[in-house]
């Protein structure tokens, strides 16, 4: 059998409908972040990025990465095992109380990305609780859809963000099946935030439990960075709380935090927990350091807010179209996957700007977009570039007036 003939067709398949991904080869410059050096053959060598997730710049905070070193010389490398199997490091259990605090629960359970904590916990939730149903917002990340695949439990899909539908299609279940309902704070890709006091108040009326992402939300809203339910005040009605430590942070893991018996159930039932190594002590370091930097800092989040203000009223000035939402993602609509990443390739090429393409699957096809994510660090003359570039790129090509 030819594999490589069958890997290839589907490549090109991918390849002529335009979404093939192309990796930017980057060497992220610590001190100088949102710049970084490029490594491809095509790009100026010095770039700025303009599509990070590493939100507020954390990744190169002088405490952070202080953490890290440290722990690295106290302890080494790497955790040496799962957390069952001698990987429990005492930075692991520091860091679950952090998180734990952050959110005003009990406890927290880690995880090695956000990823794999939404795939174990929606999974384990879904299989062992008896007839449980999953209601899951229609544009729930893929790591929750993974989950709740894995699960073989029911599942509801209630519409993107619309409280009345699920209240209807917890109304049709049955009264004593354990109900989930899942969801996001802040939506990756539409920068949208989700109606959280509704969900919350129709999932209590049915007795459901809520489960909520705030991946793209922890670090950044809320007076300690406990995201949008700390803002909203609604944390302590929320049952799971679940993030990340690799966007905001800075570093890389994800957690749940919740009851002590839905961590210790999880903790003990997870397959994704239980089965794979622990993180790095030195990333629970760092991790902790900037989540605890977070807690009492105001000044990353409100120069992020000033940034992302100042773009948008920039790309307003200009008629540049973007995706009027209230969080810090700015999504300039191009709806085509060709033209997205021309667009892309002559920012990177001409403009060392650097910004990712986002087509399908990430998003549907026909939605795609060029998604912008200022953070504290880019300077008013970094949004300038990349407004004038934009305004350049926006009257040359035939797309200008045919985006909404
Ligand atoms: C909503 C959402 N949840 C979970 C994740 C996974 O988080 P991580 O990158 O830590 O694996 C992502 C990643 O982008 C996400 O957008």
């Amino acid at each position: 059998m030819d594999f490589d003939a069958m890997f290839n067709a589907q490549l090109d398949a991918l390849k002529e409908e335009g979404n093939y991904r192309i990796f930017a080869e980057l060497e992220r410059e610590c001190g100088a972040f949102p710049q970084a050096r490029s490594h491809d053959a095509d790009a100026p060598d010095k770039v700025t990025v303009w599509c990070s997730n590493d939100y507020l710049g954390m990744g190169q905070n002088e405490v952070v990465r202080q953490a890290m070193k440290d722990a690295i010389d106290r302890c080494g490398t790497g955790a040496g095992g799962t957390r069952n199997i001698s990987g429990t490091a005492r930075h692991h259990v520091a860091l679950e109380h952090e998180l734990a605090d952050l959110h005003g629960k009990e406890a927290a359970l880690l995880f090695t990305s956000g990823y794999v904590s939404n795939w174990a916990a929606l999974s384990t939730l879904g299989a062992r609780l008896p007839d449980a149903v999953i209601l899951s917002d229609a544009l729930n990340h893929a790591s929750m859809i993974e989950g709740m695949r894995h699960a073989r439990c029911q599942k509801v899909i209630w519409k993107h963000n619309d409280p009345e539908d699920l209240d209807r299609k917890l109304a049709a279940l049955p009264a004593n099946a354990p109900k989930i309902v899942a969801f996001e704070s802040v939506y990756s890709m539409d920068g949208d935030i989700c109606p959280m006091e509704e969900i919350v108040e129709v999932a209590e009326k049915h007795g459901a439990m809520t489960y909520l992402d705030e991946v793209h939300a922890v670090g950044l809203y809320g007076p300690r960075g406990g995201g949008v339910s700390e803002e909203r005040g609604l944390a302590h009605r929320i049952d799971l709380i679940e993030g990340t430590l690799g966007k905001a942070y800075g570093c890389v893991g994800g957690y749940i935090t919740g009851s002590a018996a839905l961590c210790d159930f999880i903790r003990s039932f997870a397959s994704g927990f239980i089965f794979t190594t622990a993180l790095p002590p030195a990333v629970a370091a760092a991790a902790q350091a900037s989540i605890r930097h977070l807690k009492t800092s105001d000044a990353e989040r409100r120069q992020q807010r000033r940034q992302v203000a100042q773009l948008r009223a920039k790309l307003d000035a200009r008629g540049i179209p973007h995706l009027d939402n209230p969080s810090h993602i700015i999504p300039v609509m191009i709806k085509d996957p060709v033209k997205c990443r021309q667009l892309a390739d002559i920012l990177m090429r001409d403009y060392g700007i650097y910004v990712q393409p986002i087509n399908y699957p990430t998003v549907p096809k026909g939605t795609e977009r060029l998604r912008f994510t200022p953070g504290p660090l880019h300077t008013d003359a970094d949004i300038d570039h990349l407004v004038e570039a934009l305004t350049v790129l926006w009257k040359q090509c035939a797309i200008a007036h045919a985006v909404a």
